[in-house]
């Protein structure tokens, strides 16, 4: 009989799998393994009895990394599980971001009562009108689950799409998505799209990518995506490019303090993987990852 903690709830997808007790818990103490989303562990503290981590989702930078290597603990994560879910709300980010979808609604619900809707619409629609984002370049840096599924999806939305990712082969990237262009720098996305959404992780050489040296290189106007992590993206120099109108829009899943309430910036409260269907994956994989662990010494992340 093993003992599972749920340190975030998890779907009842995940849930209806477990045979063995599983709590829903604020610590670790006895558990054999644990489940989270996206809750903290770094200030939590480790007894003799965990054996394994799984976060239901894709970074794992709510994890110690370390200390779980040092102390022997397996971590899994369930990479892809929620990857559509993001998608579909980034391809929804650079739609808002081109057309002015929430102005227009504002705008209705502010007149409805007056009755002049009919009568003003015209000017709403100077007012309120936007651009398309068929024909235009976007680049993907990150070529992921998700980001190979956002190039797939803006290829068929019409969208000369650019792709970047160091860590992936020119062959693997080929055979993922076949109709992107693939750039060889960062710097050519920068120079040449009027899109970027970035999708990596959080990592000494991805914090603070986009700065202001970065988007010096980008085109006047350019819109900017990030339902990656916050700390890829230096909030001053955001701040500052959306002030100058350097960046059109910065649109991101991360509600910061320095972003929340920008003119320009669109921001979503953490929502890329908020999908019935994501939650559902994620949970189902990481529960079964962890049994099999744990019941038959299987190591597999996916
Ligand atoms: C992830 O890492 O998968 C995302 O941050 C989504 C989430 O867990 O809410």
């Amino acid at each position: 009989m093993y003992k599972y903690h749920c340190l975030n709830p998890i779907s009842e997808a995940g849930l209806a799998r477990f045979t063995d007790d599983y709590v829903p818990a604020s610590d670790m103490k006895g558990a054999d393994a644990v489940l989270v989303r996206s809750a903290s562990m770094h200030d939590l503290e480790f007894d003799g009895s965990l054996k394994a981590v799984a976060r239901a989702g894709a970074g794992v930078n709510n994890i110690p990394l370390e200390r779980c290597a040092e102390q022997g603990i397996v971590v899994f994560n369930t990479p892809g599980a929620n990857a559509n879910g993001v998608k579909e709300l980034v391809i929804a980010g650079m739609l808002l971001a081109s057309r002015d979808i929430l102005g227009g609604i504002n705008w209705v619900q502010e007149n409805e009562e007056d009755g002049n809707i009919a009568k003003d619409a015209e000017k709403a629609k100077k007012a309120f009108a936007g651009c398309e984002i068929d024909g235009k370049k976007l680049g993907v840096i990150g070529l992921g689950a998700i980001g190979v599924l956002v190039a797939n999806a803006a290829t068929h939305l019409g969208m000369e799409v650019y792709g970047y990712d160091p860590y992936v082969s020119v062959d693997s990237a080929w055979r993922l998505s076949r109709n992107i262009h693939h750039a060889k720098t960062a710097d050519e996305i920068y120079k040449e799209c009027d899109y970027i959404t970035i999708h990596v992780p959080a990592l000494d050489d991805t914090k603070g990518m986009i700065n202001k040296d970065s988007i010096s290189l980008m085109k006047d106007g350019v819109v900017i995506l990030n339902y990656a992590r916050d700390v890829l993206v230096n909030s001053e120099d955001m701040v500052d490019a959306l002030v100058s109108g350097k960046v059109k829009k910065y649109v991101t899943d991360f509600p910061t303090p320095e972003i929340a309430g920008v003119k320009n910036a669109i921001v979503i409260p953490h929502l890329g993987a908020s999908t019935e269907e994501s939650e559902d994956n994620c949970a189902v994989m990481a529960v079964k990852q962890v049994k099999d662990f744990l019941e038959n010494g299987n190591i597999i992340n996916s």
